[in-house]
C-alpha cells in the first residue's frame, strides 16, 4: 500500500512524533510506501510532496512544530482561487495520480471536519487528533495538551514570586478560544486563586470580591488564570478588561501576562511523544486492516478509533461537573460563579 501523511491547522508539539509513528510503522512493520504532503490540504491540490524512508523519519521524535509544514487551508472553501467543484476533482485526481491508498490527516477540529469531507469525496482517510487545546470530541486527550499545560504551569509558578513580593494581582491569559482545558489544568497545577473558563462564564463582582476578601485576610496577592476565549464587554481583550476591573475595584496593583504561542512551541513532553507514537501506530494499523474513514482516539489508556462522521463539527468542552473544578471549589478557588 502507499499512504500520504499531512498536518493541518495550528502547529503543536507531537506532530513530528506522530509522523514518525505512522511512517516507521508503515515502512518497517507493514512494508508500505509513505509520502509526506506539505502545508496541509493545499499540498494535495498542489501535489507538493516528499518521499519518506526510514532515514528521513529519524531524529524528529522530539522536534516541535511539523516537518511537513502546515496551513489553515480548507481545500473546499474559496481559497487558492480555484472553484470548489474543481478543487474536489483536483483532489480526487491527485490522490489517484499519486497512487495513494489512504491519507492520514493530523489536525484539530477543522482538520477532522475536512477529513470527513474527503471521505465523502470517496477517498480513504484516517484522522489523528492534534491540539494543545484538548477540545476534540471523541478522544479523552490530545497530544500537545500535556506539553502546553507544563509550559503554562511553569509560567504561573514564576509569576507567584512577583505577585507575593510586590503584593500584586497577576492575571495570566492562556490559550483556548472555546475550551478552557489549559486554563483549568494549568490554573489548578499552578495554584491559581481564580480560574475563568469560556464554558462557564463569570461574574466580575464575584471575582473582585474574592480578591478583596483575600486581601482582608492578609493576602494582597492573587493569581488569576483566564482562557483567551472568555467573554468581555465592549470587544475589549478579556485580559485587559479583567486586569483593569480588578485594579479599579480592589485598588490592588494588577498586572497582565499573555503566554501566547510559547504554549505550543518547542519539544513535546515525554507523555505527548508516547501518546503521539501510539496514535500514529494505530492509524497505520487501521490502514493495514482497511478500516478507513475513522479517527484514532484515546479512551482512558486504550487507543481506539471512531468514525470521522461522528467527530465532525463537535467540540469537547469543560463542564462544571469536572472533578478538578469540584475539588478546586472545595478548596476556595473561584471559577467566577
Ligand atoms: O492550536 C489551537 C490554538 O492554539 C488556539 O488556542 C489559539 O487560539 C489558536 O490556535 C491560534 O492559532 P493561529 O494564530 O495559528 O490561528
Amino acid at each position: 500500500m502507499k499512504i500520504g501523511i499531512l498536518s493541518s491547522g495550528g502547529d503543536c508539539p507531537g506532530i513530528n512524533a506522530t509522523i514518525r509513528g505512522v511512517g516507521k510503522t508503515a515502512i518497517m512493520h507493514y512494508n508500505m510506501e509513505v509520502i509526506g504532503i506539505h502545508s496541509g490540504f493545499s499540498g494535495i491540490i498542489e501535489k507538493d510532496i516528499q518521499e519518506f524512508d526510514e532515514q528521513t523519519l529519524s531524529g524528529i521524535l522530539n522536534l516541535g512544530g511539523t516537518i511537513l509544514g502546515t496551513s489553515r487551508e480548507k481545500p473546499l472553501r474559496k481559497q487558492l482561487e480555484i472553484p470548489e467543484s474543481e478543487k474536489a476533482e483536483i483532489i480526487r485526481r491527485n490522490y489517484k495520480e499519486l497512487g495513494l491508498d489512504c491519507v492520514v490527516c493530523i489536525g484539530g477540529n477543522g482538520t477532522q471536519k475536512t477529513a470527513n469531507v474527503l471521505v465523502n469525496l470517496g477517498l480513504n482517510v484516517i484522522g489523528v487528533p492534534k491540539t494543545i487545546d484538548n477540545d476534540i470530541w471523541g478522544t479523552d486527550i490530545t497530544f500537545g495538551f500535556d506539553t502546553a499545560v507544563n509550559i503554562a504551569t511553569g509560567a504561573i509558578d514564576r509569576l507567584h514570586s512577583t505577585a507575593s513580593s510586590h503584593k500584586r494581582v497577576m492575571v495570566v491569559e492562556v490559550m483556548g478560544h472555546h475550551a478552557g482545558w489549559i486554563a483549568l489544568y494549568a490554573g489548578m497545577a499552578g495554584g491559581a486563586d481564580v480560574i475563568l473558563l469560556p464554558e462557564l462564564g463569570y461574574d466580575m463582582e464575584i471575582v473582585t470580591n474574592m480578591i478583596w476578601e483575600r486581601a482582608k485576610k492578609g493576602k494582597p496577592y492573587s493569581i488569576v488564570v483566564i482562557a483567551e476565549g472568555i467573554d468581555s464587554p465592549n470587544r475589549k481583550r478579556p485580559v485587559d478588561y479583567i486586569t483593569k476591573q480588578i485594579e479599579a475595584v480592589t485598588g490592588i496593583e494588577t498586572r497582565e501576562t499573555v503566554l501566547g504561542y510559547i504554549q505550543r512551541g518547542g519539544n513535546p513532553s515525554p507523555f505527548d511523544r508516547n501518546l503521539a507514537t501510539r496514535l500514529g501506530g494505530h492509524a497505520t494499523e487501521l490502514i493495514a486492516n482497511k478500516q478507513f474513514g475513522r479517527m484514532v482516539c484515546m479512551k482512558g489508556d486504550t487507543v481506539e478509533s471512531i468514525p470521522l462522521s461522528e467527530v465532525a463539527g463537535k467540540l469537547k468542552l469543560v463542564t462544571h461537573e469536572h472533578d478538578l473544578i469540584k475539588q478546586g471549589e472545595r478548596m476556595g478557588i473561584s471559577f467566577g460563579k
